[in-house]
Parts: structure tokens; sequence; C-alpha cells
């Protein structure tokens, strides 16, 4: 093919890519095809395209976090999330979907909001749907300052700092607890202190000092991205988070309306995360409000195995049904699991019975994690529409 003025000269972001993401390095270049002088901007493992640095590997100098490589920056590295995913993985994997700028990408399990971040730097619109109300506000928080004034933020923001502050504003939340809505600002330190709470708890250590700390971790984090904003132009997309079932919730958007589902859900009886978020879930809501959140969390201990384990396959063909009817013909839904407690066989079943096809299955070693025979599995669906 003849690219003309382009000179497909590619230099990957680092030179000990494992199979996987040399696969995924290779498939993303799709992109490159459809837009030559765009994909500095969106691959997530070259260096260098055509002698441009690229943003992702500007973004990955930009840590919040010292988590594994492919996570940790920007936003990504604001609280901790059992099960999250790698940033740059996921935005691979978009890259991968080949989606026009309209398009909505949607994360119905989103947990801490990786997805929602990297459709938002892609300039994609995004939906996330958890049910984990710390998950949202931090998929909020994540997604939404992506877009906001670095000084607004910093600005007159002394209240926050004593922490008795938090008190009255959370007996005022309703808004909040039924939709994730408010001023960004003071769900940044709304975040920051209910951070605050759990490592006091965690590592005592007073909240006090954890405050300062996480404040000046995440403010120096979003100083050197700003700065990154003014030198470079950035495309925004816009995230929807929603507090709530997503079994309720998907049946509520419209039919043939999402382009791209990028999710992994939770697994049978592995982490219960409301219990894993207890002590700030327990800030703001009542005991019965807390049942209600565990109850309608899917793979969740009910009374025995037997049961757990028909309650969870029963929600997921739900999902599944569900992401068939929403996504517009010939998009991608893609699922992330591993093979806990054997579960890709009856996966891959119910993904038949849904009228979706196997497109690829890609393996990933999971990095740094000491278990056996850690490895998921990236499966690329479409719906037989
Ligand atoms: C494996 S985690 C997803 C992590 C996410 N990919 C990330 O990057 O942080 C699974 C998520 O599913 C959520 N979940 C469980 N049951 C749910 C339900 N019925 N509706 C919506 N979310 C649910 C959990 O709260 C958890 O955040």
């Amino acid at each position: 093919m003849d690219f003309g003025q382009y000179k497909y000269e590619f230099e990957l972001i680092s030179s000990d890519l494992t199979d996987f993401e040399e696969k995924i390095a290779r498939l993303e270049q799709i992109r490159y095809i459809e837009d030559p002088k765009r994909f500095f901007t969106e691959t997530a493992y070259q260096k260098r395209v055509d002698g441009n640095l690229t943003y992702y590997s500007l973004f990955s100098r930009i840590k919040s976090n010292h988590f594994n490589r492919g996570s940790g920056y920007l936003t990504h590295g604001f609280g901790f999330y059992r099960g999250s995913f790698h940033g740059q993985m996921i935005r691979g994997l978009i890259n991968c979907c080949n989606l026009k700028q309209d398009s909505t990408i949607l994360d119905p399990f989103c947990g801490s909001g990786t997805t929602l971040v990297e459709a938002s730097l892609l300039g994609f619109s995004s939906i996330g749907i958890d049910i984990n109300p710390i998950a949202c506000l931090n998929s909020k928080v994540k997604t939404d300052l992506l877009d906001y004034n670095i000084n607004h933020l910093t600005k007159d923001n002394n209240k926050y700092f004593n922490l008795s502050f938090f008190d009255d504003y959370i007996d005022n939340l309703t808004d909040f607890k039924k939709n994730i809505i408010g001023d960004v600002k003071d769900l940044f330190y709304l975040f920051i202190f209910l951070r605050a709470l759990s490592t006091e708890f965690r590592f005592s250590v007073d909240r006090e000092t954890n405050f300062k700390r996480i404040y000046k971790r995440y403010v120096n984090t979003l100083k050197l991205y700003n700065d990154f904003k003014k030198k470079n132009d950035i495309l925004l997309g816009k995230s929807s988070i929603f507090f709530s079932d997503c079994l309720m919730e998907l049946k509520k958007i419209r039919t043939d309306s999402i382009d791209t589902i990028i999710t992994s859900p939770p697994y049978i009886d592995m982490i219960d995360y409301i219990q894993e978020d207890l002590i700030p879930i327990k800030h703001l809501f009542k005991k019965k409000e807390i049942e209600f959140l565990k109850a309608k969390s899917i793979g969740n201990k009910f009374k025995n195995l037997l049961i757990t384990e028909r309650l969870y396959w029963k929600r997921i063909n739900i999902f599944l049904q569900e992401s068939f009817r929403i996504l517009k013909p010939d998009k991608y839904l893609i699922i992330i699991i591993n093979n806990y407690k054997n579960m890709k066989e009856t996966y891959e079943k119910l993904i038949f019975t849904n009228n979706f096809y196997i497109e690829m299955i890609l393996k990933r070693e999971v990095i740094n994690v000491k278990k056996k025979d850690n490895k998921e599995f990236v499966y690329f669906l479409k719906a037989k529409k």
C-alpha cells in the first residue's frame, strides 16, 4: 500500500513487550491505516510514529502511582482498586476496534473507570455502570478531572483541609448517592477524604496526614497533565457514570446504540467489592442500603456455593442478552476473564446461546502476581445480527 508522505516508521515503547502486547501492538495499527496523521496520539505500544513522540509515551511519564508498567499513569493511579485493568492494554484494545469519532464505549462493570479514562483520552463518549458507589466516585473524579482547570481545583480550597467539613457535606449528599452528581471540585476532595479514611484504618496513619499526602500526589499529577494539555492538542470525550445494578441500567439503553463494550465482570465468590470499600461506604450509607448493594453485587456469596453459582450464571446471561441487544451490528463486545473455577467453559456456552461469535481470543499472562497459572483471556465477540 502507498502511504504517500507517511513513512510507516514505528519505534516500540519497550523492547521487552510480552507476546500479548506484541499482538495488540500489531492489531492496533489498523488505526494508522485509517488515519496515519493521528496514530501517534492514539497508539498504546509505540514510542514514536513517523518520528513523532507518542501521547502514550508522554502520559506514561506522568505517574500518579507506582503500579506495574502499563498502569498508574495520569488519573489511573487515583485510588487502588482490586481487579482493575491496565490503562495501556485498554487503550490498545480500543484502538483495535477502529472506532469512528462519534462512537460510544460502554463498561457495565466499570469499577475504577479504566475503560472510561482511556475512552475519554481517545476522544470517545463513554458510559460506565457500577454497583459500588466508591468505584463510581473514583470513575467520576478520574474522568471529569481530565477536562478540568487545575487552578480552579487548588484555589480557595482551605475549607476542605479541615476534615470536619465533610460531616455536613456528607449529610447533604442525596443527589450524589442517587446519581453520582455533584460539583467535581467537591467530589475530588470527598474522594481524597474517603481514601484517607481507608488508609488510616489499613496503615494506622492518621487521616489528616493521609489527606495531605494524597492531595499532594494527585495535584502533582494533574499539574503535569495540565502542562501536557497546554502544549498538545487533545480532544477529550465525555463520560457518564451510573451508580446502579447494571442488569437494570442496561435495560434503559437503546437497542443498537453502543459501538463497543469493553468489560471484565466480577468472578464467582472471589472479591466482595462492597466489603473491600466498607469503611468509606459506611460513611455514606446506612446498614440496610449496604445490604442491598451486597445483594445486587454479581458473584457475591448467597446461601451456599451451588446457589451462588446458579445466580451468577443467571445474571451473566442477562448481561450477555442485553449486550447483544444494545450493540450495533458488527461491533465488538470485549470481555476479559480468567479461568477461575473453570468459568471459561460456561462463559463460552452462554456466548453462543446469546448469538455472539468469537472472532478471536488472546491470552495474557498476568505479570507480577505470585499465583501460579495466572492467565487472562481477552474475548473479541461480535453479535450475529
Ligand atoms: C473486575 S471489577 C471491574 C474492574 C474495572 N475493570 C477496573 O478497571 O477497575 C468488577 C466490577 O463489577 C462490579 N459489579 C458487581 N456487580 C455489579 C452489578 N450488578 N452491576 C454493576 N456492577 C457490578 C463490582 O463492583 C466491580 O467494580
